[in-house]
C-alpha cells in the first residue's frame, strides 16, 4: 500500500476529493464534504457553474498569459484564495497551517476562520502577509471584541464578517454520523478509524483538534448548543454591522450575501466589498447557487464595492465564469481542503496548481491574456446554448455574428 497517493495522477479537484475520501474516516470526510439537509443547494452550486458555457475565441496572441489580480492594493498571482474553514484539522492534521503556507507560496490570499483549529496569530505568521481574518460575531460582545483586537494586533489587513449564520446549518450527514460535543467513540466511529489507520495515527500524534481561538472558553462546553452560543448569534443586525465598520480600520468584507438589496446596504454602510456566498451549500438547502444571483448583485452595485464569490468553484473555468458575470475575485473552500485531505501540504499545493493550470489553459482558449480581458462577452448566450443542445441542426443556421457576443 502506498503511504502517499501519487498526486501527479490527480487531474482534477474531483480526483483529489476521491483520494481524500480514501484516506479519511467517513465522519470526518462528511464534515467537510457535506451540506445542508438534502444537499440540493450544494449540488446546484456545481451544476449552475457547469451550465454556463464560454465561447472560445482564436487567432489572438496568447503566448503570454497573466493570471494576476489586484485586490485592496495587493497583487495576487491568481484571482482566487482560500475561503475560511473552521475545524479543518479534524479533516487532516495541521491542515490550517499547510494551507496558509501553500497560499503564501502561490501568492494567493488565505482566510483564517474564527473557528479554525489553529490560532489566528499562528495563521497570520504562516500566511506571511497573505492572510485575511474571518469574523464570526459572537452572542457575547466581549468575545467579538477580543477577536477583533487580536486580528488587529496580528495585522490582518482585511476582515471578513460572516453574515449567513443566524444559526448553524442543519447538516444531515453530521446528524447521521452522530457528531457530538464532546466527541464520542461510538462503535461505528471506532470501525471507521480502524479502516483508516494512517489518518488515525496522524491524528493521534497531533492530538484532538479544537477551535483554537476560543480554546479556554470552550473547555467547559458539553454540547453543540454551548459551542454555537460562543461562536455565533441570531441577533447580528445591520446596526451591528455599522458599528463593526466604525471599529475596524482595515478593509471590511461581508460574507454570505445573496440579495442585491443586502449588497447595496453593505456598500451604503461603507464596507469595502461583499462575498456572494451560500457557505458552500451548508446553511440552507432551498437557496440559489451563487453564480445565478451574481449578475443581479453586480448590476445593483454598479462597481461601488468589490465583489468576491464562492460556493462551488472546482474548475479553473469557474473562476472565468465568476469574473465574466461580475466578480472581481473568487474564493474556494472545499477545492483546497480536498487537496490537503488527499496529500497534506503536497496535496494542497497540487490543488492550487490544478486550478491555476486550468485557468491558464481556459484563458488561452478564450483569447484572454489577462484577467481584466475576461468580460461578459465570454459567456455563450443562453438561448444559443440551449438551442444547440436541443437541436444541433439549428446551430448551423445561426448567423455567425450571434455565435459569440
Ligand atoms: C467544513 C467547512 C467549514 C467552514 N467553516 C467556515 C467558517 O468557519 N467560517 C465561514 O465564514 N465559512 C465557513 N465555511 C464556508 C466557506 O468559507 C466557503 O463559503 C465555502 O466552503 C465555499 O464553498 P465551496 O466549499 O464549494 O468552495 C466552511 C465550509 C466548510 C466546507
Amino acid at each position: 500500500m502506498r503511504l502517499l497517493p501519487n498526486l501527479d495522477r490527480a487531474a482534477s479537484i474531483e480526483d483529489l476529493r476521491v483520494l481524500a475520501k480514501r484516506r479519511i474516516p467517513r465522519f470526518a470526510f462528511d464534515l467537510v464534504d457535506g451540506g445542508a439537509e438534502s444537499e440540493r443547494n450544494l449540488r446546484r452550486n456545481l451544476e449552475a457553474f457547469a451550465e454556463i458555457e464560454l465561447t472560445p475565441r482564436y487567432m489572438v496572441d496568447v503566448g503570454a498569459i497573466d493570471t494576476r489580480a489586484t485586490l485592496f492594493g495587493q497583487t495576487f498571482d491568481a484571482p482566487f484564495g482560500m475561503a475560511p474553514i473552521g475545524m479543518l484539522n479534524a479533516f487532516w492534521p495541521d491542515a490550517d497551517l499547510s494551507l496558509a503556507r501553500i497560499c503564501k507560496r502561490h501568492n494567493i490570499p488565505y482566510v483564517a476562520s474564527s473557528a479554525a483549529s489553529t490560532t489566528l496569530e499562528r495563521l497570520a505568521e504562516a500566511a506571511e502577509g497573505n492572510g485575511w481574518f474571518q469574523l464570526y460575531v459572537s452572542g457575547d460582545p466581549d468575545v467579538t471584541e477580543s477577536l477583533i483586537a487580536r486580528a488587529e494586533a496580528a495585522q490582518y489587513p482585511v476582515m471578513m464578517v460572516t453574515a449567513d449564520v443566524p444559526a448553524a446549518g442543519k447538516r444531515d450527514r453530521d446528524i447521521r454520523n452522530q457528531l457530538a460535543v464532546p466527541f464520542r467513540f461510538t462503535p461505528e466511529v471506532v470501525m471507521q478509524l480502524m479502516a483508516r489507520p494512517l489518518w488515525s495515527l496522524a491524528s493521534l500524534r497531533h492530538g484532538k483538534p479544537n477551535i483554537a481561538n476560543y480554546a479556554d472558553l470552550l473547555q467547559s462546553a458539553t454540547s453543540y448548543a454551548d459551542v454555537q452560543k460562543t461562536l455565533i448569534t441570531p441577533r447580528f443586525t445591520w446596526q451591528d454591522l455599522g458599528r463593526l465598520r466604525d471599529r475596524w480600520r482595515g478593509k471590511l468584507l461581508v460574507k454570505g450575501i445573496l440579495h442585491p438589496d443586502d449588497a447595496l446596504r453593505c456598500a451604503e454602510l461603507g464596507c469595502d466589498g461583499i462575498v456572494v456566498s451560500n457557505h458552500g451549500g451548508r446553511q440552507v438547502d432551498f437557496g440559489p447557487p451563487t453564480i445565478a444571483v451574481l449578475p443581479s448583485i453586480a448590476e445593483a452595485l454598479g462597481g461601488r464595492v468589490k465583489i468576491l464569490l464562492d460556493s462551488g468553484v472546482r474548475r479553473g473555468a469557474d473562476l472565468i465564469r465568476a469574473k465574466a458575470l461580475g466578480a472581481h475575485f473568487a474564493l474556494t473552500g472545499r477545492a483546497l481542503a480536498f487537496g490537503v485531505g488527499a496529500g497534506g501540504t503536497a496535496g494542497a499545493d497540487r490543488a492550487v496548481e490544478i486550478l491555476t493550470l486550468e485557468l491558464h489553459r481556459a484563458m488561452g482558449q478564450l483569447g484572454a491574456t489577462s484577467i481584466a480581458d475576461i468580460g461578459n462577452a465570454a459567456i455563450t448566450p443562453r438561448k444559443q446554448s440551449t438551442a444547440i443542445a436541443s437541436d444541433p441542426a439549428k446551430y448551423r443556421d445561426l448567423p455567425s455574428s450571434s455565435i459569440s457576443s
